[in-house]
């Protein structure tokens, strides 16, 4: 058996076939992870594979996901695979990060620089190349906007019909705008993100919708390779820690497991500290790891953030988590809104820029830092999911001076409360189109 599917949970372990389209045990309705008989690996040999395909003109070998797909064998006929080049995301340094968090040096992955602009992509190549080995024609998510966004493209590439599942007047509108420009069916569900996530799970074990958030195994294997990458790039050396905001838990499950499966092969030397950072208004797995019992999740009924993307209260990978921490010797901490808005200008000084999520990572090394949890020696890379245009209201509200942790809008902005100060605020300078007042103005 060289791939197949498997429970969690450590009394169950249960086994399913990677043919059957089952999304948690059947048995104990445990999550499932993909796995494999990795048994033949020379870990030599593949870094030397792995590196020469970045040379190669191979789709398979461009995708910076496919290039690893040794670590993903889940589907035999490769002629599967829908690929949009994904992954391939630059891993830079950032020294005014790096100063504003305490840090010698600071590395950003910005997965924000994928095909559909989130880090979701490298998830569903692998995704939408299953849903086509089980024959599904109709593609399904919940969304709180890049999932769903990069659903629809994937599924559009493939010739599948995509229908999102969105919590109504809940998302950033870079993101809508790409649903529905891909083609998505969209519904606007009267309801948050946890509601839709139900709805849309229940609806996939009912029907033949084939559901693609990450409590598909299959896309959490794509996801696995944005810290393969992240290694290449480093040369095969592995950082102190990984720094990821959490949401619905699909991406620092991932990485935890990416990072198990190479330190257990040999192909990387120690495992980087697996570091997730939650929003202040949407915490539960923080609250579940300060709380007194850590084996059951403490949810937050309505979750608040501007961070739209982890608004979530309910997250399903929750469990997978907490094993990627505790693989990894990692923790989970939280910060605040203001903490964010901050941290996100800094990163757009360094010229990366991001949406609002993303900057918990930066928020959250910096409070870090601050209680003595991380070294400013230790090399940390933080992972940056989403990019900077998918919600440009969040941005333009900063730097107008005119962001509110709470504010209603019906066409126009009609209740606001808790001001966020716009610390690092860059507002337009408003000038008559006058040669002379703009010399004064620039001191030319
Ligand atoms: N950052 C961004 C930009 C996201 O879009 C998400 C999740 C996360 C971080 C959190 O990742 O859920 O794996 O813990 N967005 C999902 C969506 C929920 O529907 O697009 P996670």
């Amino acid at each position: 058996m060289r791939a197949f599917l498997q429970c969690i949970e450590a009394d169950c372990q249960s086994v399913f076939d990677v043919g059957e389209k089952v999304y948690v045990c059947e048995r104990c309705g445990g999550l499932l992870d993909v796995n494999y008989d990795f048994a033949e690996i020379d870990p030599q040999q593949l870094k030397t594979v792995w590196d020469g395909r970045r040379a190669s003109l191979e789709p398979l070998d461009i995708s910076g996901v496919w290039r690893f797909r040794e670590m993903i064998p889940f589907v035999s006929d490769l002629s599967l695979v829908t690929t949009m080049f994904e992954g391939n995301t630059p891993v830079y340094t950032a020294p005014r990060c790096a100063e504003y968090t305490g840090l010698k040096r600071l590395l950003l992955k910005h997965q924000g620089l994928n095909p559909t602009g989130s880090f979701k992509d490298n998830g569903m190549t692998t995704g939408i190349t299953q849903a086509r080995a089980l024959g599904a024609r109709v593609v399904a998510c919940a969304s709180t906007g890049n999932t769903s966004a990069s659903v629809a493209a994937y599924a559009a590439r493939a010739g599948m019909t995509a229908v999102i599942f969105i919590p109504g007047g809940q998302i950033a509108y870079g993101k809508l705008s790409q649903s529905l420009e891909y083609g998505a069916k969209t519904l606007q569900i009267e309801g948050d993100f946890d509601e839709a996530m139900r709805l849309v799970l229940e609806l996939s074990r009912e029907t033949d919708l084939y559901l693609l958030n990450s409590i598909n195994a299959f896309r959490l294997e794509g996801q696995k390779t944005i810290v393969i990458e992240m290694f290449q790039q480093l040369g095969w050396r592995a950082p102190d820690r990984v720094v990821v905001p959490g949401g619905n838990l699909g991406n620092s499950s991932a990485i935890g497991k990416g990072i198990k499966e190479l330190y257990d092969l040999g192909i990387i030397d120690k495992m980087p500290m697996v570091t997730i950072i939650q929003a202040h208004g949407s915490n539960p797995l923080y609250r579940t790891l300060v709380s007194s019992d850590a084996s059951k999740l403490i949810r937050v009924p309505h979750p608040k953030t501007l961070a739209t993307a982890i608004k979530i209260g309910n997250p399903v990978s929750w469990q997978k988590a907490v094993r990627a921490m505790d693989w990894t010797r990692g923790w989970c901490d939280e910060v605040t809104e203001q903490e964010i808005a901050d941290a996100k200008a800094i990163i757009g000084r360094d010229g990366i820029g991001c949406e609002p999520a993303s900057a918990t990572t930066v928020a959250g090394i910096r409070k870090l830092i601050e209680i003595g949890e991380i070294d400013k020696d230790e090399e940390v890379v933080a992972i940056l999911t989403g990019n900077l245009l998918k919600d440009p209201d969040y941005t333009i509200n900063y730097h107008l001076d005119s962001l509110y942790e709470k504010a209603t809008y019906r066409n126009e902005l009609i209740e606001k409360k808790d001001k966020i100060r716009s610390t690092f605020a860059n507002p337009p300078i408003k000038t008559r189109a006058d040669k002379e007042e703009i010399k004064q103005l620039l001191n030319l």
